[in-house]
């Protein structure tokens, strides 16, 4: 049977870390100290999020949910109820499925990628293909779930052929994260690749050159810490080590910020 930390350990290795982790010891041939109680089992998986709360959507499209009623909106599910019918740039009339964001209302750790690609426009979640398999796979190897966080993109409804959101897109739907970001008030941000960044932050540096380089930005009155790092299908397509381990330092340089001691 496959040791519990042997898929921690797979993952480390995808992402390009290595001589971090001890091989795991077969627990047959585990060495027991003389007069030691054999080691604890490892705890159970957590348990499943509880069900997000129901929503009623909207009746039909809005062209545009009027800015007031965005900055109204109390919890997430409003903000949601708000926006979902949006038709205020020309990607909601080609979307199969409004892609709001999902993950913990109040997460620490909060992801911010691109925009729906085909999965995510099919089942109206983020990063639920390839890439978001990745994604999955390096939150698992920082010790978290994906579902202790939150996920969501710039722009809500899919890019024709994946492209990158124009400036007026992305502009048009950051309202939408503005308020949602108010809402969760993460203590992190990690941006996924060069659209994410320029729309946040303002950068438009190459990713490249801004990766792991800690940033600031305010919403809502507060000042946010924000990472940059690569898109996991960037990653994906230029598999290197290189690539997967600035990666990895980046995630880890966040994870090591909501980590630190409350008066650092
Ligand atoms: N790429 C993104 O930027 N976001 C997704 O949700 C999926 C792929």
């Amino acid at each position: 049977m496959e040791h519990p930390l042997q898929a921690w350990r797979d993952t480390l290795r995808e992402l390009g870390v290595v001589g971090l982790v001890r091989e795991p010891v077969a627990q047959a041939e585990a060495p027991q100290p003389a007069g030691r109680a054999a080691p604890e089992a490892p705890p159970p998986p957590p348990a499943p999020p509880a069900a997000p709360a129901a929503y009623a959507p909207p009746a039909g499209p809005v062209a545009c949910p009027p800015a007031a009623a965005v900055r109204a909106a109390a919890t997430l599910t409003d903000l949601q109820c708000t926006i979902e019918g949006c038709l205020a740039c020309p990607l909601g009339p080609g979307r199969m499925k409004f892609v709001f964001g999902e993950g913990d209302p109040a997460a620490r750790l909060m992801f911010v990628g691109e925009g729906p690609g085909r999965d995510e426009d099919l089942q109206g979640r983020p990063f639920v293909g390839k890439a978001g398999e990745l994604l999955d796979k390096m939150i698992g190897a920082l010790g978290l779930t994906r579902e202790a966080t939150y996920i969501a993109n710039i722009v809500k409804c899919r890019p024709p052929d994946n492209r990158t959101p124009t400036p007026e897109e992305a502009r048009t739907c950051l309202g939408y994260l503005h308020r949602q970001i108010e809402l969760i008030r993460p203590d992190v941000i990690v941006t996924l690749g060069a659209t994410p960044l320029r729309e946040l932050a303002g950068i438009t540096e190459g990713i490249t050159k801004m990766r792991g380089q800690w940033q600031r930005i305010q919403v809502g009155g507060r000042e946010i810490p924000l990472m940059p790092t690569f898109h996991p299908a960037y990653v994906l397509r230029q598999y290197t080590q290189d690539v997967r381990r600035a990666v990895w330092q980046d995630l880890q340089a966040a994870k090591e910020w909501l980590d630190r001691p409350a008066d650092s």
